[in-house]
Order: structure tokens, then C-alpha cells, then sequence
């Protein structure tokens, strides 16, 4: 078994470089199917979501020529069905269904199931690409869809959905006639997708807003972009200058991406400044008590919430943390009791009373944003973390604890 361990109390200090972001390039892989030939993304992040998805593409067909740019022929993509298997290691494999119906005209991609942070279901994708004329059957566990012509539709989602909204975006570009998204996601990964569809030759309006616009184009060209920087990565080394007490240089990064975080983080009592490819974060002498509540972008994003609840678990008074986008995404709250915490739930509400000191314990990690929650807390408490099932670490973290290892963290992963 593989186990982080950590040795806390250092204030972190230096410079760290963020990686590509994942919940692009996870989008950005699928748009691949999109069309035939030879692809290059830069700015590819190593992680283990990103082997699960070039499984997938290769599984559907695809090759590749790894090195920087990554090469991605999918001229020869002759399969279309994501198989259990890979959905289940990763709910991001359902991005395959809009490119593949957009292209083939069919695919057959296993129902994801819940996870660890709640239901989480497709029904959206789904009657979003009913709409777009295709025919849905659900039989043994997988999504049968197939379609003769996609025509252009409006489409209304009941929530605002990331992935919903890039799966429909995907089967829109190719689609006769106009769509239009209502209510759409407007996260900065669905933006980048809808720019990088338009610079493959797509007609993508509104992206940014909750009304996405699709003219239909009849063919696209092999994508050439460079992935933007890790917002969700970036944010939490910012958190962990804050909840280390530290002063920690972020690089690159887009400023408006970071802004929700900022905002809070200015709040409990850090100072930030901003260069034009960096970020200098420095701690607060004290950690101020604040409150927060996920929502869709440009809300706080839910993947920075067990962040900054580790670090209210040491602020100076009490913090109500509610989380609005997922059901069920507090799997930290009873790991970070066994550190020391002092929390308490109530449906989606936790109640943080700030404590001046964490204790270094065993602890599991048991979603990726729920690991970096206790990776946080074992960095400032006292004594050894030995945080286990680090993998789900290694989906969304690239080389973490070389990272935090130049920032000057007591981290080592070790085997046995
Ligand atoms: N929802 C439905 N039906 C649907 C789709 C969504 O009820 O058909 C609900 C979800 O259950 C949830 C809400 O709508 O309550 C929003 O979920 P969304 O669809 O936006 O989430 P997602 O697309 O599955 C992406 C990110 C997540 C991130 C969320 C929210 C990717 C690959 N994943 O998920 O990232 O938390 O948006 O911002 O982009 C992570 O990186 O750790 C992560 C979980």
C-alpha cells in the first residue's frame, strides 16, 4: 500500500509552476474524436485521469506520439463504446458520447454510476442529445445511442452542468442548424473547449455565459492548443501558503479564473500579489474565520471546498461551509476529525470551529479534492500524517509532493 507522509509545521515558502488543466484536457481529449487526422495538445498534464482518458481514446482507436506537444491520430478511431471498465475508474469518459454520435452517428458508453461525492447522474447529457435527435436506450448498464442526421435544438438544462454542457456542446458542432445551450456551465474549462472547437472551424457563440450559441459546421480541422493552467491546483497551493502561514509564488495563472478563491482567501486574512505570470500568496498571521458556500462558476468552486475547510478547521472563530453543488462532498469532515477538527454537519452545511492546532494522524483519502483537504491539514499540524489510497491524489496532482517538497514540506510517499 502507498501512503503519503507528512511531517507538518513548516511554513511553506518559494515558487511553484502549475501543471495543465486536468478538467480541460480531459474535455479536450474527447474533442479529438471530433474528426480525423493528427491532433497536437500542449500542456498535457501527467496524471492518472489523463492515462485513463488516452486508454479510452486508444481503446476507441486513437494513437499517439508522447513527448510535448502530444500527438493524437484519430483517423483511425473505429470502435465506439467506452466500456465499464473506464467509466467506472473515471466519470469523464461520458465526454466520448457527444464527439462520437457528432462523427459516427452512434456510441455505446457504460452509465457512470454514483461515486464518493454523490449520485451524480447523466440525465442531461441525455435529453440534451434526445433533443439533438438522438435515440437513447439504456440496456445492461450502458447508454445505446444512436442517430441518423443531428439537428440543432434548444436546450434548457435544469442545472448548470460542466460536462453536461461540453457533451452537448460536442455533438452541437456538427449538428444541422443552430443549438442553443440555456442555463449552460460557464467554467472556465467550457470556455476553453468552445475556443478550441472554433479554432478547429466550429461556430461556437456566448461561451462564458449561461447562453451558449452553436451554429453547425459540416466538417472541423485537427485541433493544435495549449491546455490553460490548473485553476483548482493553482488555488490550493494558495491555501496552503494560508493554512502553513507561509508565502507561496503561483505560476502560470489566469487572474479572473482565481478570483472566487482570492476573494475568500483575502477574507480569512491573506494578502495576494499579482504579477503578470505569477501570483505571491502570503499567509496571515492569524487564519479569520470565514464563511463560504459552492456554486457554479463564477461561485466558489465545490473542487476548492475541502480545502478551505482544512484550513478553518485552525481559524480563529467559527466558519459555516455549505456545499450547493454536490449532495454528498463531505468524506474530509470525519477524516479531519481524526486530526483534530472540530466539525459538525448538518445535510450540506458543516460547522467549522477553528482550533489553534491540528494533530498529525492516519487518515484516508477518499476523493481527490478530499485528499488535498488532508495533504493541507497534515502540512500545518503537529507531528506525522500518514494519509493512505493516495491515488486519488495522483488523478488530479501532478508530482504533489516534489512540488511541496521545494516549498520546503516534510512529504514522502512510501511503499509497504
Ligand atoms: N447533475 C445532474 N444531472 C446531470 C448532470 C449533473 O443531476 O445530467 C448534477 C450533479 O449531480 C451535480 C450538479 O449537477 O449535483 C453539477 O454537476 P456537473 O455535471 O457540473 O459536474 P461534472 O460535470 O460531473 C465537473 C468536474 C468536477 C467538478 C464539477 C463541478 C470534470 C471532468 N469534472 O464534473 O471536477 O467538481 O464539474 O464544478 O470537469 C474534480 O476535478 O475533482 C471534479 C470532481
Amino acid at each position: 500500500m502507498v501512503r503519503i507522509v507528512i511531517e507538518g509545521g513548516q511554513p511553506l515558502q518559494g515558487r511553484v509552476q502549475i501543471a495543465g488543466a486536468k478538467n480541460a484536457a480531459l474535455p479536450l481529449l474527447a474533442a479529438t474524436l471530433l474528426t480525423g487526422g493528427v491532433h497536437r495538445l500542449h500542456n498535457v498534464p501527467l496524471l492518472r485521469d489523463i492515462r485513463t482518458a488516452k486508454t479510452l481514446l486508444y481503446h476507441l482507436g486513437a494513437t499517439f506520439e508522447e513527448g510535448e506537444p502530444l500527438f493524437i491520430h484519430t483517423d483511425t478511431v473505429d470502435s465506439f463504446e467506452a466500456p465499464y471498465d473506464l467509466v467506472k475508474t473515471m466519470r469523464a469518459s461520458v465526454l466520448v458520447l457527444g464527439p462520437l454520435l457528432a462523427r459516427f452517428k452512434r456510441a455505446r458508453v457504460s452509465l457512470p454510476g454514483g461515486c464518493a461525492i454523490g449520485a451524480r447522474p447523466i440525465n442531461f447529457h441525455l435529453s440534451g442529445l434526445e433533443r439533438l435527435g438522438v435515440d437513447i436506450e439504456l440496456k445492461h448498464g450502458y447508454v445505446e445511442a444512436v442517430t441518423k442526421r443531428l439537428v440543432g435544438n434548444h436546450i434548457y438544462f435544469d442545472i448548470p452542468t460542466v460536462t453536461g454542457t461540453e457533451n452537448l456542446m460536442m455533438a452541437a458542432v456538427l449538428a444541422e442548424g443552430q443549438t442553443v445551450l440555456e442555463n449552460a456551465a460557464r467554467e472556465p474549462e467550457v470556455v476553453e473547449l468552445a475556443r478550441c472547437l472554433n479554432e478547429m472551424g466550429a461556430c461556437i457563440r456566448g461561451m462564458g455565459t449561461a447562453a451558449i450559441t452553436i451554429e453547425g459546421v459540416s466538417q472541423l480541422r485537427p485541433m493544435d492548443h495549449t491546455i490553460m493552467p490548473d485553476r483548482i491546483e493553482a488555488a490550493t497551493y494558495l491555501t496552503a501558503a494560508g493554512i502553513t502561514k507561509g508565502n507561496i509564488t503561483v505560476t502560470p495563472y489566469i487572474p479572473e479564473h482565481l478570483e472566487p478563491v482570492i476573494h475568500k482567501l483575502e477574507q480569512a486574512g491573506m494578502r495576494f500579489e499579482l504579477g503578470d505570470q505569477h501570483i505571491r500568496a502570503l499567509g496571515g498571521e492569524v487564519i479569520r474565520n470565514i464563511d463560504v458556500t459552492t456554486n457554479p462558476h463564477p461561485g466558489f468552486p465545490t473542487d476548492m471546498q475541502a480545502q478551505i475547510m482544512a484550513m478553518m478547521c485552525l481559524a480563529d472563530g467559527q466558519s459555516i461551509i455549505t456545499e450547493k453543488v454536490f449532495e454528498n462532498r463531505f468524506m474530509h469532515v470525519s477524516e479531519l476529525r481524526r486530526m483534530g477538527a472540530n466539525i459538525s454537519t448538518e445535510g450540506n452545511t458543516a460547522i467549522v470551529r477553528g482550533r489553534s492546532k491540528l494533530q498529525g494522524a492516519p487518515v484516508m483519502a477518499t476523493d481527490l479534492r478530499a485528499s488535498a483537504s488532508l495533504v493541507l491539514a497534515g502540512l500545518a499540524a503537529e507531528g506525522s500524517t500518514e494519509i493512505s489510497r493516495v491515488y486519488h491524489l495522483d488523478r488530479g496532482y501532478q508530482k504533489i509532493e516534489e512540488k511541496l517538497r521545494g516549498l520546503g514540506a516534510r512529504i514522502k510517499r512510501v511503499k509497504g
